[in-house]
């Protein structure tokens, strides 16, 4: 079976991008299938691993070319969709579409073949194309980073999830959880805002968090995955701290811890 896992928050700049990255290159490493597909304009995810933005989004959605030809190779076992500012033209094309919620779902249905795992790199906006990712995904993350508006963004999302029922078929993707990034564990702001995050979601909700690191936006410089460019850092391994929530490492937080929550997720659906 293919999982799909939505990466979504409609905040800009909350590591959306790098979490679909740094899973990709986890997964990928770990001997999964895995493909990447930037739903977003900005088309990020292409330089992340040293490729560059192009339309593959395009190609697929209103060309109808077939997911695997599209799909770029970035690594071993690891595919991208890219995307740019054809992106304008997608959004166009899916507004007038008929059953347009279902229109990514059904193009991936042929992904099953193909891909073990597709991460679903969603826009910072509420566009239409956020609501084909949902309603593809079978999972979803909601990436935060702790500032005093983060629970708009998480509020909106969890908001959107529950609506979904109302397309018929759809089942609204599972919560791996919140995931608090840029996480600042000697601000006070970010501690405040981190419970302030826990007492509405749930804490059962929010996943260990993902440090600040400088090392983050050097590798994404580099076009390459924290697990190439400085796989020890904090923000691949996490931090130690007292938490009862800790790794096999004795660590916790960090992109491994993610991958090995998210792993153990996708274990239990066959
Ligand atoms: N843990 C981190 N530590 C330090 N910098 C980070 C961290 N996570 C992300 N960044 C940096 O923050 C910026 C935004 O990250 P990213 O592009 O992943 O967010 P995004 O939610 O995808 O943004 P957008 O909404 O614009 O698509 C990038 O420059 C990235 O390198
Ligand atoms: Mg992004």
């Amino acid at each position: 079976m293919t999982h799909f896992i939505a990466i979504c928050n409609q905040k800009g700049g909350v590591g959306k991008t790098t979490t679909a990255i740094n899973l990709a290159g986890f997964f990928a490493q770990d001997g999964k299938r895995v493909l990447v597909l930037d739903l977003d304009a900005q088309g990020h995810v292409a330089p992340g691993f040293g490729l560059q933005k192009g339309n593959g989004l395009y190609r697929l959605m209103v060309g109808e070319e077939p997911l695997i030809n599209v799909a770029i190779p970035a690594r071993e076992r690891l595919w991208v969709v890219t995307n740019d500012h054809t992106c304008e033209l997608v959004k166009e094309h899916v507004k007038q579409a008929n059953f347009r919620e279902y229109l990514l779902s059904n193009l991936l249905e042929e992904a099953a073949d193909h891909f073990d795992l597709i991460l679903l790199d969603t826009p910072p906006s509420t566009d239409v194309l956020h609501i084909l990712a949902l309603v593809a995904a079978n999972f979803a993350i909601i990436p935060a980073n702790l500032d005093y508006l983060a629970l708009d963004g998480v509020n909106y999302v969890l908001k959107t999830l529950r609506s979904l029922g109302r397309y018929p078929g759809v089942t609204a993707p599972a919560l791996i959880g919140v995931l608090p990034t840029l996480y600042d564990r000697v601000t006070r702001e970010t501690i405040a805002n981190a419970t302030l995050l826990q007492q509405a979601v749930g804490a059962e909700r929010v996943l260990p968090p993902i440090p600040r690191d400088t090392k983050v936006r050097e590798a994404s410089s580099h076009g390459q995955t924290l697990w190439e460019y400085a796989p020890a850092c904090p923000a691949a391994v996490g931090f130690p701290n007292g938490s009862r929530q800790k790794n096999s490492r004795n660590l916790v937080g960090g992109y491994l811890h993610l991958a090995e929550i998210a792993a153990g997720l996708l274990n239990t659906v066959k």
